[in-house]
């Protein structure tokens, strides 16, 4: 059968050809119709002598990623430079742009809003902020791992979601979202994938309770206009905000210092097998060009960043804590005396 249609048809076609009364129009379709009739022959054919694991096996061969060259990249870093290939989108021109996968890790009020904003205003930077602030997602280490293998191949859309031309995917994980209790298995994730962490503390940790307790007051208060907000974008409203003195209950003041002091020293020693850099809200404050050395640490190109949030509290301590002569009395003395006279200039 196969080689009899198109047999018939070339007679079709010579029987026709001598008569000159046939327009030209009339000769194109009859091409036009041997050729599909060819092409639906070829595809009867290959279909019935089961070709098809042959065109899945070619298949599979062109879908194989093309191995990306990485050109005066030294071995040691290889681990670290990743060619994701999204399941949504293609990557087009920059299917080959490095990707480096990083994970801000800190505490609440420590600055990472703040920091994030800065890193996003990088054209090639996509954080995706606090995605394991929902519980479903690190409710066990298979949703953990399912979450991180989304955004790590640049399938999580987020308000940061940068162009396919992303040189650094990332996201900003709280010590006590998860990170700690499962940090065992999340090491091991890291360094099989070369994820890069980043770890942003802050020194005083009494401005940093300041901030956690003016906060905490804030999402019931609704000081703006009766919405709650984190962070703001004006003088006037981190104004506002910082109105509020909070009174520190000095009991637990010094255990929850060493707490807080206890939780950032674990992480640092479970991850110290992690590529990682450690870095200070105060130090990043104080010397802008130390925003400059965690583009250098994702090997990303140098750019100017900016933020448009704006600071909080930026008065003396003493201005912003309600019973600061108690507090003060209870950290006179202790190895947490610093963290009343530490104060930056802004
Ligand atoms: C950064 O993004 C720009 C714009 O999308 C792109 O042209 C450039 O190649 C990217 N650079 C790197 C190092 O990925
Ligand atoms: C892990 O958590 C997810 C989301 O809460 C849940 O659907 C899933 O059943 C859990 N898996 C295990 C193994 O517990
Ligand atoms: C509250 O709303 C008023 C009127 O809409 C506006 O003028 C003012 O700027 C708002 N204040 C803040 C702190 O958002
Ligand atoms: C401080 O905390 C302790 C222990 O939780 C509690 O007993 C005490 O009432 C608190 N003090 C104030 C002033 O809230």
């Amino acid at each position: 059968m196969v080689g009899f249609l198109p047999t018939l048809l070339m007679q079709d076609s010579l029987i026709i050809k001598p008569s000159k009364k046939y327009p030209l129009v009339l000769w194109m379709a009859v091409l036009a119709l041997v050729m599909i009739s060819g092409v639906y022959i070829c595809i009867l054919c290959l279909r019935q002598k089961g070709i098809p694991e042959t065109s899945n096996v070619i298949k599979v061969r062109f879908k194989e990623p093309q191995p990306c060259p990485h050109p005066g990249i030294p071995q040691s870093e290889v681990p670290y430079v990743h060619y994701p290939e999204p399941t949504t989108y293609r990557r087009n021109e920059c299917a080959c742009t490095a990707v480096r996968f990083f994970a801000i890790l800190s505490m609440q009020r420590s600055g990472s809003g703040w920091f994030e904003t800065l890193l996003n205003s990088h054209v090639n930077v996509s954080s995706n902020g606090e995605i394991f602030s929902v519980k479903e997602r690190r409710s066990n280490i298979s949703s953990i791992v399912r979450t991180l293998d989304k955004v790590y191949n640049l399938d999580w859309y987020s308000s940061a979601s940068k162009n396919e031309c992303t040189a650094a995917i990332g996201f900003k994980w709280m010590l006590n979202q998860g990170l700690m209790q499962h940090h065992d298995e999340i090491v091991k994730y890291f360094n099989q994938r070369g994820v890069s962490a980043i770890f942003l503390f802050r020194r005083n940790l009494l401005r940093r309770m300041v901030s956690v307790l003016a906060n905490t007051h804030d999402r019931d208060a609704k000081q703006l206009n009766g919405t709650h907000k984190a962070h703001v974008h004006s003088r006037d409203e981190a104004d506002v905000l910082a109105r509020y003195k909070p009174t520190i209950n000095t009991t637990l003041l010094v255990a929850e210092l060493k707490q807080m002091d206890k939780w950032g020293a674990d992480a640092l020693e479970y991850f110290k097998s992690t590529r990682h850099v450690v870095l200070y809200y105060e130090d990043l404050v104080n010397k802008r060009n130390k925003v400059k050395d965690v583009l250098k640490f994702l090997r990303l190109p140098k750019r100017k960043l900016s933020s448009r949030h704006v600071k909080i509290h930026t008065r003396p301590l003493s201005d912003q804590v309600e019973n600061w002569d108690a507090v003060y009395n209870t950290l006179k003395g202790t190895e947490y005396e610093s963290f009343l006279h530490a104060d930056y200039q802004m």
